[in-house]
């Protein structure tokens, strides 16, 4: 029984650790198409990416059928031993009763016992299934709390540069880069680039020439493999993290606002404050720009105004 038990808890596991990565595949083309629908519906794919979830769910399916398979034949076995030992049992009871070397109350006492204890074993290894489930994901909980991220959002450590020395001179010295997902493609290889403070620069190259790249290695979203990056001489590992972002305006290639008014998506760009005047809202705008576009939205007669999605993609 406990042989059965065991069995039952191991092939449990291992299927649903199976059944979390091939689920795990099928959840990232259906997001991967989701995403994507537009390119998708374009290049007219939808039949392809609905054939590869289906198929990747078929897998899932015929091991189902397998596990279920063999789980209950497991189950009937580890059952089934619990009648089977009682009917032992009665036998040689009866046969020792016949022989006059236990009496007839003894027997049913110890057989009352047994029966008892392994009807009580036999309940609590149907749990054993369940047992397993759980240790699978208490494991995958664990694992995702005590990952630790190698560079730390929150880190309170590192210097700062006092506002009159900073002057934001940027180097790349020697830097070797690959995504840490990616480690068989160098994105930056032996890269070198010197930007003054002050100065403005364009990287131009082809489409996968790391150019975002550069920027998120600058924003420190990644660090670098080999050489250094500085930021006016200092190594950019040694300043602190929150101070050096702060530090940073980024307009991405995808620009996102948050859902709600302009004004406070404008704001949004100053963390140091929380008492940003309207005058010095529509100042910015006025700077970047937008100003103009702004007044021309439905409804917009102060900055309070909420972009729809529409507007968003207009942007
Ligand atoms: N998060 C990521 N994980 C793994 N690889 C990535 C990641 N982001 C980008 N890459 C890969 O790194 C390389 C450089 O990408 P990057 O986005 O820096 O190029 P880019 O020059 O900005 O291109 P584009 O002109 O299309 O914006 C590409 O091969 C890309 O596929
Ligand atoms: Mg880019």
């Amino acid at each position: 029984m406990l042989f059965g038990g065991f069995l039952q808890t191991r092939l449990t596991a291992y299927y649903s650790s199976k059944g979390k990565h091939i689920l795990e595949n099928a959840g990232k083309i259906a997001m991967e198409a989701i995403q994507n629908i537009q390119t998708v519906m374009q290049l007219t794919k939808e039949s392809y990416f609905y054939n590869e979830y289906c198929e990747i769910l078929n897998t899932i399916h015929r091991s189902s059928i397998t596990r279920a398979h063999i789980l209950s034949i497991l189950f009937s076995i580890t059952s089934a031993v619990v009648y089977f030992s009682t009917a032992a049992f009665i036998s040689l009871g009866t046969f020792l009763v016949d022989r006059d070397t236990v009496t007839f109350e003894d027997m049913f006492l110890v057989l009352n016992a047994v029966v008892l204890a392994a009807r009580t074993i036999g309940r609590e290894l149907t749990l054993f299934p369940d047992y397993g489930r759980a240790t699978e994901a208490a494991t995958n909980i664990f694992t995702l709390l005590n990952q630790k991220p190698s560079i730390d959002n929150e880190s309170k450590t590192g210097g700062e540069i006092v506002c009159e020395h900073f002057n934001g001179q940027i180097d790349f010295d020697h830097v070797y880069f690959n995504y840490p997902n990616r480690s068989e493609s160098t994105v930056l290889k032996n890269f070198k680039l010197h930007i003054k403070s002050g100065q403005k620069i364009a990287l131009v190259g082809t489409s996968g020439c790391g150019k975002s790249t550069t920027i998120q290695l600058i924003e420190r979203f990644y660090g670098v493999n080999m050489g250094r990056l500085l930021i006016d001489s200092k190594d950019i590992r040694s300043l602190n993290l929150q101070w050096h972002r702060s530090q940073i305006a980024v307009v991405s290639q995808q620009p996102v606002l948050f859902d709600i008014s302009i004004r406070e998506n404008i704001a949004y760009g100053d963390n140091s404050r929380t008492d940003i005047s309207l005058n010095e809202i529509i100042q910015v705008a006025k700077d970047a720009n937008i100003h103009d576009f702004i007044q021309l939205l439905p409804n917009v007669s102060d900055y309070f105004f909420c972009y729809d999605k529409e507007s968003i993609i207009f942007l």
